[in-house]
């Protein structure tokens, strides 16, 4: 096919050998089939910031590490640097997702590098060596989506290991290959620990896998494992292969009524016990 424009300069390069087809044009980016050598692969090409949409919300940028503060000033000023180098930490956003994700052992394609606000990374196949179908196109047994759902939760729990949160985690964003699930989209990853709405997303992300998966295995939709995974995640105990059970106990449900009362008496005893230093003290 004819190059498109923001791929000429990797064709140039020599990083892409032949442009194959369109795969998809979705809101935040158009995705091509290349060749690069003799393997297929997939370039992400992001549309420019004011093509975009709701992803750019101040609530995924907070915590974003962006080391150079002349950078982080022309950011926060917003003005056209600062607009460039906000551009450039989106795109990186997701390359930098894709290396710590990959090095953690959560299944997400392979990423090669990004250049130019090209991102290049493994092309997800099926056994037929066809485009691998999103989650969402995918029907299965009650079985299976019990299997898929507990490793889609293992995935969350390593992810969140490696310091991320997806933060747009849904049947749209996920493969599905000839060995189950692969995560991907994700220049929204958001840093668990320095963004107050990590939490919150992690409900999200987890709250949609469930349902979706729920729909094969209805008993699915009564676990818990968002509330589970954060709080072993806030007590610093969630660890890669950390046992899930996705039970959770409300605090009210199992609130300890007598170790409370135990602390009240022991309360009044200091306060009894200071009263009588006190009188002690003045009857010398
Ligand atoms: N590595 C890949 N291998 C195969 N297909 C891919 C790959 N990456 C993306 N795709 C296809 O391209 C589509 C869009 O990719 P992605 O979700 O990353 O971009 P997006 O612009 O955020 O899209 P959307 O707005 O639809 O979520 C995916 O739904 C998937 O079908
Ligand atoms: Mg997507």
């Amino acid at each position: 096919m004819k190059i498109p424009k923001r791929l000429q300069p990797l064709v140039e390069d020599g990083l892409v050998d032949e442009v194959i087809r369109p795969l998809m044009s979705g809101k935040e980016a158009a995705v091509y089939v290349v060749r690069c050598g003799n393997e297929l692969r997939c370039a992400k090409v992001y549309k420019e910031a004011n093509k975009r949409s709701f992803r750019q919300a101040v609530q995924y940028q907070e915590g974003r590490k962006v080391r150079n503060t002349r950078r982080a000033r022309a950011m926060e000023k917003g003005s056209r640097f600062g607009r460039g180098q906000q551009e450039e930490a989106w795109h990186n956003a997701e390359v930098d997702a894709l290396y710590r994700l990959s090095a953690a052992g959560v299944r997400v394609p392979t990423p090669h590098g990004c250049v130019d606000g090209v991102l290049l990374m493994e092309l997800v196949t099926d056994e037929d060596g066809d485009v691998a179908p999103r989650l969402n196109d995918v029907s299965m047994s009650a079985e299976q989506a019990v299997e898929d759902h507990a490793f889609m939760m293992h995935s969350i729990v390593k992810m969140l290991c490696a310091g991320l949160v997806h933060g747009d985690l849904s049947e749209f964003n996920v493969l599905v290959d000839s060995y189950g699930p692969v995560i991907i989209d994700l220049p929204q990853a958001v840093d668990a620990t320095q963004n107050n709405h990590a939490r919150a997303m992690l409900e999200r992300d987890i709250g949609n896998m469930t349902s979706y998966y729920g729909q094969f295995a209805p008993e699915l939709k009564a676990t818990r494992y968002a509330r589970e995974i954060w709080a072993l995640f806030e007590d610093g105990d969630l660890h890669p292969d950390s046992e899930l059970t996705g039970l959770f106990e409300d605090d009210e449900a199992d609130a300890d009524v007598d170790g409370v009362l135990e602390e009240i008496k022991a309360a009044f005893a200091e306060e009894a016990a200071r009263l009588e230093r006190i009188r002690d003290a003045d009857s010398d």
